[in-house]
């Protein structure tokens, strides 16, 4: 559950678990370890996390030696009262214990006892785990280059719960992406909180935008991608690595929050208005086309009607390709569960609703305005509708469907464009595959 770096940690786990015996399987009711990587962003993950291990409850009535693990943010938070809540969970373990997991789980099953290890101390490196069998074969993958948080901003857990910011060694970096190439991975997402200031605190001698030029001299790697981009860090130096790496995809998060200076100051967010949209025109004028996404949490203490106003002016000023909207929630501990003016949940519901229809139209605009166009799309799977369609991503992150069962995963494949939806765009192959089809007609694997 939760953000792409649960999903890094989560192959971290199966890598670091494959040497003592462990391997995924589909169905929870053959599994004798469950481990559940969950979020506490916002209250509606935590709730899912809570759901879900009630449901666990029963598979462990009926198979007592099954183990179950509750690792991530909501283990990092609860520790010791997550046992008290769901007894039939083993293991608490926050995500710095990843690294001691195969220790935690031998303990388990040997001892029979429960464990809890939310200890916020361990190495900033992952362990140096080549990927294992069952991740070859896929086009994409993550890599986290930090760790942690120091910025603060009101309304957030994530400083609290992942700790301070601390950034990998660069060489580290590049040779885990060596590994994933040599796996068939043919771009990759580099993930921190604030990925523009890595490399600041650590004395690595490497600032973020030389470890991009790092990473596109990787031989074999066709894209890089980066999230998340705190707006205040955005660097001129970063802003033109979009046209000067070749491997750079054209496509930033530059998470906002809201449009009003006297809400973004009490987030503590450290920019204002103007100087947000300042970043985005400078973004535009060295790339023109490069596809912008952000956040928005609507409703924090104090905003007013017009405060919201000024979000809705903004989002139509920047018109983003894609936005991801929250309703504020009061997350334990951290400053904003104490401000005063709580918004009503039906004044947020209705301000979401309001901005997500604002959004839609402009996403709708953007994808139409492809419609005709040749896109390079790098091949990723079989669309799930059809096993007649491949699905692949442009360099600017839209999904792409397209006629083309036999497209191989990790090659780019041109696409016309030929029919744009909310949330993806259907094309049509604009290249022939006839020698590569393999003999069941299915995808092949790129080498
Ligand atoms: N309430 C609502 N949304 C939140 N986010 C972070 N904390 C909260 C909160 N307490 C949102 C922010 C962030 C995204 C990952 O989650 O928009 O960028
Ligand atoms: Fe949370 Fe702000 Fe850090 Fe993002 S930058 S993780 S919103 S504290």
């Amino acid at each position: 559950m939760g953000c792409q770096m649960n999903v890094y940690d989560s192959e971290q786990m199966e890598r670091l678990l494959a040497p003592i015996g462990y391997w995924p399987c589909s169905n929870p009711d053959d599994a004798d370890l469950i481990l559940v990587n969950t979020c506490s962003i916002r209250e509606k993950p935590e709730h899912k996390v809570y759901s879900y291990l009630g449901r666990l409850a029963r598979a462990k009535q009926k198979r007592p030696n099954l183990i179950i693990g509750v690792g991530g943010c909501v283990a990092q938070q609860e520790g010791e009262r997550l046992i008290k809540r769901a007894p039939h969970v083993d293991i608490v373990f926050g995500p710095f214990a990843i690294v001691r997991l195969p220790d935690l789980i031998r303990q388990a099953v040997e001892d029979k006892r429960k464990i809890v290890d939310v200890e916020a101390a361990g190495a900033v490196e992952p362990l140096e785990i080549k990927p294992a069998g069952f991740q070859q074969g896929r086009a994409t993958a993550f890599v986290t280059i930090m760790r942690g948080c120091d910025n603060f901003c009101t309304y957030c857990v994530v400083p609290y719960l992942r700790g301070r910011e601390a950034s990998r060694k660069p060489e580290s970096i590049v040779e885990e992406i060596e590994h994933l190439i040599a796996a068939g991975v043919r771009e990759v997402t580099l993930l921190g909180q604030n990925v523009n200031s890595y490399g600041m605190k650590n004395g690595h001698d490497c600032n973020f935008a030389q470890l991009l030029e790092s990473v596109n001299d990787i031989e074999g790697l066709r894209r890089v991608r980066f999230t998340t981009s705190h707006p205040k860090d955005l660097s001129l130096e970063l802003i033109g690595a979009f046209s000067r790496l070749e491997k750079l995809a054209p496509h930033i998060h530059l998470p906002v929050q809201c449009g009003s200076n006297r809400i973004l100051k009490r987030m503590n967010r450290g920019y204002t208005r103007d100087f947000y949209l300042a970043k985005i025109e400078g973004l535009r004028n060295g790339w023109p086309d490069i596809a912008i996404t952000s956040d928005i949490i609507v409703g924090f203490p104090g905003e007013s009607a017009l405060d919201f106003k000024e979000t809705l002016d903004l989002v139509k000023r920047v018109e983003f390709d894609n936005l991801y909207s929250f309703k504020y929630s009061d997350r334990p501990g951290v400053p904003a569960s104490r401000f005063s003016k709580k918004v009503e949940e039906i004044e947020k519901s209705e301000r979401l609703a309001r901005l997500q229809e604002d959004q839609l139209a402009i996403t709708l605009k953007k994808h139409q305005s492809l419609v005709g166009t040749s896109q390079k799309v790098l091949v990723e799977g079989l669309s799930k509708k059809s096993n007649n369609q491949a699905t692949g991503h442009t360099p600017c992150n839209k999904t792409v469907n397209f006629s083309d069962g036999t497209a191989e995963v990790g090659h780019v494949v041109p696409v016309k464009i030929i029919k744009a939806f909310a949330h993806s765009l259907l094309g049509e192959s604009q290249r022939c595959y006839g020698s590569l089809i393999d003999k069941k007609g299915g995808m092949l694997h790129a080498a």
